[in-house]
């Protein structure tokens, strides 16, 4: 047993700051000191055994990363990351929680899928870690195995509207997961394109000899996104299922959800910091002397990043701030350069989808304090608390308060990272999507369930530090 007290900093929530002591008994925060307050004399403060000086410093919850993908199959390989790999990469940028994605596809057992994660997962993770179900292949048993998800400390899935023959879901399947969902309170998540006429859009551009991965980001239109956006949302409307749209990065999208939210639907949306960042023009169409115009390659995701000439990027930074979007995650699904994305040399469309950013999601959304689009509070928020609350973890996670997991960050506001350079990420990829961002404030340390696992550039934890979690139902619902 070990008490930590975190002193002289400043304590930021989703609601407020002010310069606070928090003392961590174990695993579990048991007290939030202001200025003046009676330390001594409580049983825990007397044996006291490690102080962390925070002093002109921000003391955060652990970041909450909803959307992961260790290694996820796709395209006849898997996601770079292990569990092992991925959560440690996590814990070095200040991320003390992921909610990982299960798999179940056409045929198979939901149950299955879900033990073969847990196998994945379990003894591996440096952090606390939990779990969404893919339904890739809805049918009798996969719908009458959903409600009992519930059990497994699963409330939500997430089904693609994209990914024919892959995981797609039609509407007629959608319509009747979305009766579940509505029935037992389980949050449907979904991946908003109609992959249907994006094969066809890809089928067309390659036939064309239009095959670098420039034209995955043409294929994939923002009408796509608009438009299976839009069923979604009056499917759910139809259905009354809550519905969390994931990876937004089409500002039409954005406008569908603000739509429907401002009717009073159970509508969120997340976007992640490549589609704050990153443009059709400047990645997806880069070129390098290693790798010619494929050098696109390692900005390949679906949803894809978008052209800045329409002003998708600073559309999402603006919705964060008026809470159009809910909150952001990474959707981290790294894939290496070699072996992988080289796979679609020569054909986009066979390029694995995925980016790698668990490290950095924290750095990359405290530049929107620095550049003054988010306050220390909305950061906060949209990086941690709000997870909290979307999927029922809320009050042990996101959030400093007796009672709360010790999941804490130290982070120094005067301190710099220099992303990628050289390699120097701890994701296990040979490329960095991220190369030579500066990043104006630094993770200097991470505690874990009351145990520091980063401190001074050193790692600190081990393997198999992180526990699964089981989560509630939503907090977020109205
Ligand atoms: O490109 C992406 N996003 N890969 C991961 C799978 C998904 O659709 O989230
Ligand atoms: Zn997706
Ligand atoms: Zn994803
Ligand atoms: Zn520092």
């Amino acid at each position: 047993m070990t008490t930590t007290l975190i002193t002289g900093g400043t304590v930021v929530s989703a609601t407020g700051r002010g310069k606070a002591d928090v003392l961590i008994d174990d695993e579990t925060i048991v007290a939030v000191l202001q200025p003046g307050s009676e330390l001594l004399g409580t049983d825990v403060a007397a044996s006291v055994d490690r102080v962390i000086d925070a002093t002109g410093k921000y003391v955060i919850p652990g970041g909450i990363d909803a959307h992961t993908h260790m290694q996820l199959p796709f395209g006849g390989t898997s996601a770079s990351d292990t569990f092992e790999t991925g959560t440690r990469a996590a814990a070095w940028g200040g991320t003390t929680t992921i909610i990982d994605f299960a798999v179940q596809t056409y045929g198979g057992d939901v149950f299955e899928g879900l033990g073969k994660w847990h196998d994945l997962a379990a003894g591996n993770c440096a952090i606390d870690y939990g779990f969404h179900q893919i339904i890739g292949g809805i049918d009798e048993a996969s719908l009458a195995a959903m409600p009992k998800l519930i059990d497994e400390g699963i409330s939500s899935f997430k089904l693609f509207m994209a990914y024919p023959g892959v995981f797609y879901s039609d509407d007629a399947q959608i319509l009747r997961a979305m009766q579940v969902s509505r029935d037992t309170g389980l949050l449907t998540m979904m991946h908003a394109e109609n992959g249907p006429a994006i094969d066809v859009l890809a089928a067309q551009l390659v036939e064309q000899g239009k095959t670098d991965p420039f034209y995955h980001g043409i294929a994939r239109a923002w009408q796509m996104e608009e438009e299976a956006t839009h069923r979604a949302i009056m499917l759910a409307n139809l259905t009354g299922a809550p519905l969390y749209v994931v990876h937004v990065s089409a500002k039409q999208a954005v406008k569908q959800l603000a739509w429907a939210r401002d009717k009073g639907q159970n509508v969120f949306g997340e976007t992640c910091p490549q589609y704050l960042y990153l443009s059709l023009e400047e990645q997806l169409g880069a070129k390098s002397d290693e790798w010619g115009a494929f050098e696109g390659a390692k900005w390949v995701c679906s949803t894809p990043i978008r052209s800045r000439e329409d002003g998708h990027q600073d559309y999402m930074w603006q919705a964060l701030r008026t809470n159009d979007l809910q909150m952001v995650s990474t959707d981290h699904c790294p894939f290496c350069m070699k072996d992988q994305k080289e796979l679609g040399l020569g054909d986009f469309r066979k390029i694995p989808n995925g980016i790698g950013s668990v490290e950095h999601r924290m750095d990359l959304m405290y530049q929107g304090v620095v550049t003054g689009k988010l306050t220390l509070e909305r950061w906060v928020e949209l990086t941690s608390t709000t997870p909290a609350r979307m999927f029922g973890l809320y009050g042990r996670k996101g959030v400093i308060q007796p009672g709360a997991d010790g999941d804490v960050v130290i982070y120094d506001p005067n301190g710099h990272t220099s992303i990628g350079v050289n390699n120097t990420h701890h994701m296990n990829m040979d490329h960095s999507a991220w190369e030579g961002y500066e990043i104006d404030g630094h993770v200097d340390t991470v505690l874990s369930r009351g145990k520091v696992i980063v401190d001074g550039g050193q790692y600190l934890g081990s393997k198999g530090d992180g526990r699964y979690l089981k989560r509630g139902l939503s907090q977020y619902l109205t």
